[in-house]
């Protein structure tokens, strides 16, 4: 997730709660390749990794299948464990573009990049992460045309994008997805996401679909412990999960500090702080703070409190 699953934050959930596989934020290709050298080493930064966060896979957008095929030729000579291709996000900015959910419309422009990524990425998989739809659902249309081109994974996010993230995702259209890629003879795995809130959830939602997997978004918001069998956040005092955002957050300073804005930790400060006596107030004092030695205060106060 974008200003989220950032490097210093995917390090935390590795060492907290390791998923299966993990994500990077999504990267544009275009900027990576004509944004100028600036850009480039800006955008690098994004897709660092450490060796615990393995399996990783790097994300990127673009509509132009020559950048795309350079774009997994670079994730390739980094390491990646995979690449996958946006074709699900519904902001404007990257709709202009023809990339994201705006490659629903263009169907053969998106199995065109899923070819020019493949012969870019060599024997490293490529995936591709979409909708069930643009306006409406188009499962039955959209899903056999990516399968055509034989993507490793295909993960859906179960809403079109009209919904954007304002109704329950349609976890039904998940379970036709698999029938659909069945009733193909295709080997692409499906992946559901949309709205798991838990472990017991993923699980679920595996029986009650057949999907192969399952993609968490949000709900590893100030939850890092999300996919550890042994650990539940409820558990856990609150002056462990206060020392969990403070490390969390002298990570960003160290790695993003000089290229991000601080602003962004205040998201996972308001998601790491709820639930637990003076919640509100601590939160409320940390939108305050400006950076890692006044969360450190903050921090430090109030667990002398305790
Ligand atoms: C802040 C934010 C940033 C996101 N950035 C990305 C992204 O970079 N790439 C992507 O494929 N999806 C992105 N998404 C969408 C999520 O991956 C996911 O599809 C969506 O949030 C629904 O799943 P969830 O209910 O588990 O969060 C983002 C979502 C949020 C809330």
């Amino acid at each position: 997730m974008a200003d989220v699953t950032d490097p210093a934050f995917r390090r935390i959930i590795a060492k907290y709660g390791k998923p299966d596989v993990l994500w990077t934020e999504f990267v544009s290709a275009d900027g990576m390749f004509l944004g100028g050298k600036k850009a480039h080493d800006l955008l690098i930064r994004d897709l660092a990794y450490i060796e615990e966060e393995r399996p990783i896979i790097a994300q990127m957008f673009t509509s132009d299948p020559g950048r795309m095929k350079k774009a997994a030729e670079l994730c390739r000579k980094l390491g990646f464990d995979g690449f996958d291709i946006n074709m699900g996000c519904p902001d404007r900015s990257i709709e202009k573009q023809v990339a994201g959910s705006a490659l629903i419309k263009h169907p053969e422009l998106a199995k065109e990049l899923v070819l020019a990524a493949k012969e870019g990425a060599g024997d490293m998989p490529v995936s591709v992460k979409t909708r069930i739809g643009y306006n409406e659902n188009q499962i039955e249309e959209w899903l056999p045309n990516l399968l055509r081109v034989e993507p490793a994974v295909v993960t859906l996010h179960a809403r079109t994008r009209k919904e954007m993230s304002k109704v329950p995702a349609r976890w039904d259209v998940i379970k036709r997805a698999v029938e659909i890629r069945d009733s193909l003879g295709s080997k692409t795995l499906i992946f559901g996401n949309g709205d798991v809130k838990s472990l017991n959830e993923i699980y679920k939602r595996i029986e009650e679909t057949g999907c192969d997997g399952v993609m968490v978004g949000r709900g590893i918001f100030g939850n890092p412990w999300f996919f550890n069998e042994n650990v539940k956040k409820e558990d856990i005092s609150p002056k462990e999960i206060l020392e969990v955002l403070l490390e969390h957050t002298k990570l960003y300073v160290e790695l993003l500090g000089d290229t991000k804005s601080f602003a962004v930790m205040k998201k996972h400060f308001k998601a790491y702080v709820s639930d637990f006596d003076g919640a509100k107030e601590l939160r409320t004092e940390l939108m305050e703070c400006s950076d890692y030695s006044g969360v450190e205060k903050v921090i430090n106060n109030y667990i002398s409190r305790l």
